[in-house]
C-alpha cells in the first residue's frame, strides 16, 4: 500500500520521481483544453473518494479536474455529510470506502484522523491538509521553483510569517531534498521544534532568524501563507495581526533578496495582510503557477499511489 501521508515519510527518490513525472505530464498536455483526457488515462475506471471536513477551492478542483483528466471518477464529499460527521468511526468508514473507491484524499482537522484512516483502508490515502502539514502544497511548489529555476537542491527558501502546517511540509522538503530553509517569524508562532530537529537530523540548514531583512539576505525563494489559519480560533486574530505585521512580505523585504527570488503563496491570501499586491502582482511572483502546479504535482502523487 503506497499512501502520500507527509513528505517526511515518502522516501526522496519517490519525491524526485513525482516531480519529474508531473513536469513530464504538465509538457505533454501542453495547449490542450482543461477538459481534455491525457493520451494515456491511467485513470481509466478508478473510483476517487474526495473527503473536506475543511473548506477548500484548489485542493477540491485540482483533485477532481487531474483525475478526470487521467480518465478515472471522483465523488467529492464533504465530511459533516457523511456518517464520519455524525459518529462512524474513522477506522470503520476506511473499512467500507475501501470496498468502493480505489483511492481516498482526504483534508481533515487532526493528523490522527488521516493515519487512522490509512491505517484501516486497503486503497491507497493522500493527505489534502492536516491541521500539522500539508504535503500536495509543497509538491506544486517545488515543481513551480525548479520549472523557473531548476534544481531545488542547494537553494535557500525563506518562510516569513506562521510557522504553520505548510511551513512543517517545507521544513519536511529540506530534510528530504537538501536545500536550506529560513524561518523567520514571532517566537510565539516558531514551526514546532520537532519538524525542524527531523530536517536537521537529515542534513538540512534550518535557521530560525527574527529579523526579516536578514533572514531574506540570499533568497532565492521567499514563502508566506495567512496570519490565521482555518483551524485557528479568530479570538486570535487581532493579536496575530500585531505579531506577524513586521514579518509582511512587500517591496521592500523582496528587494533584499536575491534579485531574481521568486515569490509564493499557497492561497487563498488576504491581500496586504501577509503580502502587498505590489508583491503578489509583482514581477518575483508566481502565484498562479504555483496554483495551476497543483493539479500537475497530484495527478503524478496519485499515479505514485495507484502505481499506475
Ligand atoms: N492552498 C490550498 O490548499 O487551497 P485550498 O484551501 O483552496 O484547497
Amino acid at each position: 500500500m503506497t499512501h502520500f501521508l507527509d513528505i517526511a515519510t515518502t522516501e526522496p527518490a519517490d519525491l524526485r520521481g513525482i516531480l519529474d513525472n508531473a513536469l513530464a505530464m504538465k509538457r505533454a498536455r501542453a495547449g490542450r483544453s482543461k477538459g481534455a483526457p491525457d493520451d494515456d488515462r491511467p485513470l481509466d475506471g478508478r473510483m476517487v473518494a474526495l473527503i473536506f471536513e475543511k473548506p477548500s477551492t484548489r485542493t477540491r478542483i485540482s483533485f477532481d479536474v487531474g483525475v478526470r483528466q487521467m480518465g478515472g471518477e471522483t465523488m467529492v464529499l464533504s465530511g459533516k455529510d457523511m456518517q464520519l460527521g455524525h459518529g462512524e468511526t474513522i477506522a470503520d468508514t476506511a473499512r467500507v470506502l475501501s470496498r468502493y473507491v480505489d483511492l481516498i484524499m482526504i483534508r481533515t482537522f487532526e493528523e490522527a484522523t488521516l493515519q487512522e484512516m490509512a491505517d484501516y483502508a486497503s486503497v491507497p490515502v493522500i493527505n489534502g491538509l492536516t491541521n500539522r502539514t500539508h504535503p500536495c502544497q509543497i509538491m506544486a511548489d517545488l515543481l513551480t521553483f525548479e520549472e523557473h529555476r531548476g534544481p531545488i537542491a542547494g537553494r535557500k527558501v525563506v518562510w516569513s510569517g506562521d510557522g504553520n502546517n505548510v511551513c512543517a511540509s517545507f521544513i519536511q522538503a529540506a530534510g528530504q531534498l537538501g536545500f536550506d530553509l529560513t524561518f523567520t517569524g514571532p517566537a510565539t508562532l516558531d514551526p514546532e521544534a520537532v519538524f525542524v530537529e527531523a530536517a536537521r537530523a537529515k542534513g538540512a540548514t534550518v535557521t530560525i532568524e527574527r529579523d526579516p531583512l536578514k533572514a531574506v539576505e540570499g533568497a532565492d525563494l521567499v514563502v508566506t501563507d495567512t496570519w490565521v489559519s482555518m483551524h485557528d480560533p479568530q479570538s486570535a486574530r487581532e493579536r496575530r495581526h500585531n505579531q506577524l505585521r513586521p514579518y509582511q512580505v512587500n517591496e521592500r523585504l523582496m528587494a533584499a533578496a536575491k534579485p531574481d527570488a521568486l515569490f509564493m503563496h499557497c492561497l487563498p491570501a488576504h491581500r496586504n495582510e501577509e503580502a502587498t499586491n505590489a508583491v503578489m502582482d509583482g514581477p518575483h511572483s508566481v502565484i498562479f503557477d504555483e496554483a495551476e502546479n497543483r493539479l500537475h504535482a497530484q495527478k503524478a502523487v496519485m499515479r505514485y499511489c495507484l502505481g499506475v
